[in-house]
């Protein structure tokens, strides 16, 4: 008989997006009536289509792929050179200096969060915010990691910072974060590379929804922090910039100088490593979509992208607008796709989440899925279409 991995007894049955659309699909079931009546702004999944640099691209490199000159097999595993210098361009047209040797193509950074934990030892202390993307908790319990909690809270802006008390080994950090909105000043992420350096921890920075910052003086990459590079990998995708959640493209950057003295006094490169686990566990996304992404990589290929998000930040706005004239006090909207409310009535989420789902037939995502610290609170996503997305609102001003 095998022995299982019985970590997975210390995560819910199911993924907190996965539990959400089961939901949805029972209420349906019972209430066919009002099946084509549900809104959805739930998980954080597009609306837009691609844009036309995205097409382009995907038109011509499936047409290479029709003729022996120009067809492609097996890519290599950390990804073609030309989309790691696509993406490192556009770190340098924000200001950013990224080896593209230092850039792993993939295809998601769902994947990549979840996945690098592999990289690191069972007995590290891992520090992880709550609220935050459940991904992050649920892969390191999977993989019987302890991990530490640091709060989020309305006092903080949910956004907690350092604790000199707390020894961490690893931290993750999502700015603009997901689920609240909220997004770190360059000075609160120096704090972090500072705390990080100091205590020879790892930053895992997840920075998916960097196109979304509005403030300029607001940081999109960590590696706007000097000294970053020597402390933090960072992880970023297509999926909401560009549209790609159902086309999947993400890069994740793992410096050369992340290198650490293991128990027998060897040196081990975290770069080294990755670059290991993938070529070993990954056969690279496809050329096409690479083609595709270094095509939206481009200074046009983003304009269209920015197109898109304006229109997303236009739902994030009637949103806000309605939150408050119900006086329902919130976060996020501004630099970022969710907005992050208190549940009105004293509420907890679930509760919201059903009472939302029945009277109005709009999907949210409950702040409990996050972590303990979301209880009370609720997501909205402004990746619906504008139509939706008024309606929803407005029959939300009529419910409360
Ligand atoms: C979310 O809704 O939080 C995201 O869409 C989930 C994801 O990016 O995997």
């Amino acid at each position: 008989m095998p022995k299982l991995n019985e970590n997975y007894l210390n995560v819910q049955d199911s993924y907190l997006f996965a539990e959400i659309a089961r939901r949805v699909k029972v209420y349906e079931e019972n209430n066919p009536d009002k099946a084509g009546n549900i809104i959805r702004l739930g998980i954080g999944d597009v609306t837009r289509p691609l844009t036309k640099s995205a097409i382009d691209g995907l038109h011509k490199a499936v047409d290479e792929q029709a003729v022996s000159e120009t067809f492609k097999g097996y890519g290599p595993e950390q990804g073609y050179v030309f989309v790691r210098e696509a993406v490192s361009d556009y770190y340098k047209r924000n200001g950013v200096s990224v080896d593209p040797d230092a850039v792993f193509i993939s295809d998601g950074a769902k994947s990549d969060t979840g996945n690098i934990t592999e990289l690191f030892a069972k007995d590290n202390v891992i520090l992880v915010p709550d609220p935050v993307y459940p991904v992050y908790v649920d892969t390191n319990t999977m993989d019987g990691k302890k991990i530490i909690y640091m709060n989020g809270t309305e006092e903080n802006n949910f956004l907690p910072m350092p604790d000199d008390s707390v020894k961490a080994d690893i931290i993750y950090l999502c700015s603009p974060n997901n689920p609240t909105g909220a997004c770190y000043s360059r000075e609160q992420l120096k704090a972090w590379v500072d705390y990080a350096l100091a205590n020879e921890a790892v930053i895992l920075f997840d920075s998916a929804y960097e196109a979304f910052v509005s403030e300029p003086e607001l940081p999109r990459s960590i590696y706007e922090v000097e000294g970053a590079e020597r402390c933090a990998i960072e992880f970023c995708s297509l999926s909401k910039t560009a549209g790609f959640t159902g086309t999947r493209f993400s890069y994740t950057v793992v410096p050369k100088e992340l290198v650490f003295t293991v128990s027998d006094g060897r040196q081990l490169s975290l770069h080294d490593m990755w670059n290991r686990r993938q070529s070993t566990k990954f056969n690279g996304t496809p050329y096409i979509i690479q083609y595709a992404a270094a095509q939206v990589l481009t200074e046009q290929g983003m304009k269209e992208c920015m197109g898109n998000i304006s229109y997303y930040m236009e739902n994030a706005r009637v949103i806000a607008e309605t939150l408050k004239k119900k006086n329902i006090p919130f976060t996020g909207g501004v630099n970022s796709p969710y907005i992050w409310f208190k549940c009105p009535n004293g509420m907890e989420s679930w509760e919201l989440f059903d009472y939302l789902l029945e009277n109005i037939q709009v999907v949210g995502t409950p702040g409990a899925g996050f972590g303990v610290n979301g209880k009370n609170h609720f997501r909205l996503t402004s990746f619906g279409t504008h139509e939706k997305t008024k309606e929803a609102m407005e029959r939300f001003d009529r419910l409360f």
